[in-house]
């Protein structure tokens, strides 16, 4: 109970309100000021839109596996904690019952970690509570969970394996915050993304969150003002930018890769303690592009939009810029891929991946 109520007021201070544009950001960013202007107007109805689109994925409820009897003198598995995706929200009950289900299956705590104290303030701040601020959260929230002082395993799906990795890289292994051991990324977004496909301005999605995106593309993304408040330009990389000076300054993912201005091997440090790697690509994911940065593929910097280079061949692994190549070398990654789109993997499916990582 008492840590409950701690990490509802820490969950709560960086969510109080949505930033107001001036005018002169009004000017620049008209559909991204109109958006703040909409979720200043009513937030659940703002959460609604979010929900709905299309490059949102709230995930169903799925059925319980059978419950796992440990062996007498058997340890219990780790504990778990899970990250949701785009538009969802640790409150929904799609998230419960997938929260649930791993833990169930492996024998073990689990919980789903929000970075805000409600349905609607979790799933607005999956957009509008920038990725560094919203790690900063998700640390509170795994702090203040007694279940998890002695390590846990994580799995994330989308860019809630942001949350996850900018834990490992920033907290995981200080006072008060716990090592994880294994962490599971499902079509996660650590490489970045280049595009938002699923925001291609045909007719059917033009408006919503689709408008702020696409606003933003190129050089936009990458000023103090919108890394201050997109999560999703906070990973938006696009692949003909990563050599220009405003990407190396101003991107939050420039800087966690260490291929911006910050360069920090105490991430490396901190990349490389985690037990095991697990990084699951879907083969027809539209969602993520380019989909195999789920694998830590890149596109070619030489050739930003035809070229794909696979993990070994980019520089994040040849330089080892963040501990990627050091992991590799030691055995400590692992791959999965399933048939499907973005999150479109079956209940088998994740169940086999958590009994063969997590158990
Ligand atoms: C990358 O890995 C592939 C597959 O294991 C291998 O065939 C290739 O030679 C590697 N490339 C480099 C540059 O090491």
């Amino acid at each position: 109970m008492k840590s409950a109520l701690a990490t509802a007021a820490l969950l709560a201070a960086p969510a109080a309100a949505y930033h107001a544009c001036a005018d002169e950001e009004r000017a620049s960013y008209p559909k991204l000021c109109g958006l703040l202007d909409d979720v200043a107007k009513d937030e659940a109805a703002f959460a609604d839109m979010l929900a709905k689109s299309p490059i949102s994925t709230v995930m169903e409820e799925i059925e319980m596996p059978a419950a796992r009897k440990l062996a007498d003198g058997e340890a219990s598995a780790l504990p778990i904690v899970v990250a949701h995706g785009m538009g969802d929200s640790c409150f929904n009950s799609g998230m419960k019952s997938i929260t649930k289900a791993a833990g169930v299956k492996v024998g073990a705590y689990s919980t789903c970690i929000p970075t805000g104290t409600s349905r609607i303030k979790d799933t607005i701040n999956g957009f509008l509570l920038n990725m560094d601020a919203s790690v900063d959260v998700f640390a509170e929230g795994v702090k203040a969970d007694e279940n998890l002082k002695d390590g846990f395993n994580a799995f994330g799906l989308s860019q809630g394996n942001n949350l996850i990795r900018g834990y490992i890289q920033k907290y995981a292994g200080e006072p008060g915050y716990p090592a994880v051991s294994t962490f599971m990324s499902i079509n996660g977004i650590n490489a970045g993304v280049g595009a938002f496909p699923n925001c291609a301005p045909d007719a059917k999605h033009i408006g919503g969150i689709c408008s702020g995106l696409t606003e933003i593309l190129g050089d936009l993304a990458y000023n103090s003002f919108v890394q201050g408040i997109l999560f999703q330009a906070n990973y938006f990389r696009d692949p003909s930018k990563t050599d220009s000076d405003k990407y190396k300054k101003y991107s939050q993912l420039a800087q966690w890769e260490n291929e911006g201005d910050d360069v920090d091997p105490s991430r490396n440090d901190k990349f490389t303690a985690v037990d095991q790697y697990v990084w699951v690509l879907g083969t027809e994911d539209t969602v993520v592009w380019p989909r195999e940065g789920e694998q830590w593929g890149a596109m070619d910097p030489e050739d930003p939009f035809k070229t794909l280079l696979p993990m070994n061949e980019t520089a994040w692994y040849q330089e080892d810029k963040f501990g990627l190549r050091t992991v590799d070398e030691a055995g400590k990654n692992a791959f999965e891929q399933f048939d499907g789109n973005h999150l479109q993997f079956t209940n088998d499916e994740l169940m086999g991946w958590l009994e063969k990582y997590f158990m």
